[in-house]
């Protein structure tokens, strides 16, 4: 059944249906989905998130001089390598994380108290309050539980979660805004790849670099998004499926794919490279990693050269969005490294691994999911 909820434009708590929307669920992707309800909270700069509120879905009014439109969207010049490598700061950062519908009734969300906390260490960064931990999970929990008709089946996607967090008031010198919205909303997704759960090919462009040290690669900030559309469209019309970033400065070294971590195994051996300022810190990342040491892997976070991927068995990345997907071949300068996919792999074997407790198929002994 379709979501036959009132329209409400205030604070009232609706009564949500318990129904699915009428969606055709084998055909889900990972593009936009609008569902019934968003969450708005707001705050000035000297005061503190405190009123959260749930609203139909749909357009935001915002000033023309906002600060995330507006500043910090300075161009800095960074000299570290003679090179000319600019950074856009803007005022806002995203967050992503997921709902799964239980087998039997019931919805899971994955660590949602990582992404608050990674939130507010972007805030942090950015200049900006943010909300705290448990405001950020309750309102990532009301606004699952409002578009509950639109977390998919068991087995056939998840609700797509994304907070924002933006400098919402006016300024026109360059200055942290006045004022600032937090704002939720949701989509059904399904597989991030067009490649769906088939290896991707992916290409290391040495011409751009995705982030610089002392810049805001760590940060989940909007503005690491938009450098990386060039090369990756550059990418896909090269029948590449996506772009995989070396370090700014020596040039030499794996950093991450534009929206995942990468991951490379060889035997016993896991290596990743380090959340060292540069590399986004993932919780699909780090989930994966207490995994694989949890399954007696030797997983090491460490500077990595290009050069190992020539020796590799298996390379994968990780991500909210992306979830573990294996990488069948990176070319770099011309040449093509292949690597195992499939049956057998241990990237295959930690994603179900993660999959299962994030769907409540297998035990969390973890404690990693909460059920709402
Ligand atoms: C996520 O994995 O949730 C992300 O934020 C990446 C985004 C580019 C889809």
């Amino acid at each position: 059944a379709v979501s036959s909820l009132q329209d409400m434009s205030g604070p009232t708590s609706p009564s949500f249906d318990d129904d699915y929307a009428d969606v055709n669920w084998d055909e889900l992707g990972f593009s936009l989905m609008p569902t019934d309800y968003m969450y708005t909270m707001k705050c000035s700069k000297d005061e503190r998130f405190s009123h959260g509120e749930l609203n139909r879905y749909g357009n935001i009014e915002l000033s023309p001089s906002s600060g995330v439109l507006n500043y910090g969207q300075f161009l800095l010049f960074s000299c570290l390598n003679q090179d000319p490598c600019y950074i856009s700061l803007k005022q806002g950062l995203f967050e992503g994380l997921k709902a799964y519908r239980k087998v039997g009734g019931g919805f899971l969300l994955f660590r949602p108290e990582e992404n608050a906390r990674r939130m507010q260490m972007g805030a942090d960064r950015m200049c900006m309050p943010s909300p705290s931990i448990e405001q950020f999970v309750v309102a990532v929990k009301e606004t699952v539980l409002a578009n509950k008709c639109w977390v998919p089946p068991p087995g056939k996607g998840s609700l797509y979660v994304r907070p924002l967090l933006i400098g919402s008031g006016p300024v026109l010198g360059l200055a942290p805004a006045p004022d600032y919205t937090f704002l939720i909303y949701a989509s059904p997704v399904a597989n991030y790849f067009k490649e769906g759960l088939s290896p991707l090919n992916l290409v290391i462009d040495d011409e751009f670099h995705r982030s610089t040290p002392g810049g805001t690669g760590n940060v989940k900030t909007i503005s690491n998004y938009a450098p990386v559309l060039k090369p990756q469209k550059r990418a896909k019309s090269q029948g590449f499926s996506d772009v995989l970033y070396l370090d700014s400065l020596k040039k030499k070294n794996l950093e991450e794919v534009s929206s995942c971590n990468i991951f490379l195994v060889k035997g016993n051996f896991i290596s990743t490279p380090a959340t060292d300022g540069t590399i986004l810190a993932g919780i699909t990342r780090k989930s994966i990693i207490d995994i694989a040491r949890s399954f007696g892997y030797q997983v090491e976070e460490r500077e990595i050269p290009v050069e190992e991927l020539i020796e590799a068995d298996e390379v994968f990345c990780t991500g909210t969005a992306v979830v573990v997907a294996p990488v069948g071949s990176i070319t770099y300068q011309g040449k093509r490294f292949e690597y195992k996919s499939g049956a057998g792999t241990v990237s295959q074997k930690l994603c179900s691994t993660l999959t299962g407790i994030q769907t409540g198929v297998l035990e969390d002994k973890m404690g990693w999911t909460i059920e709402i």
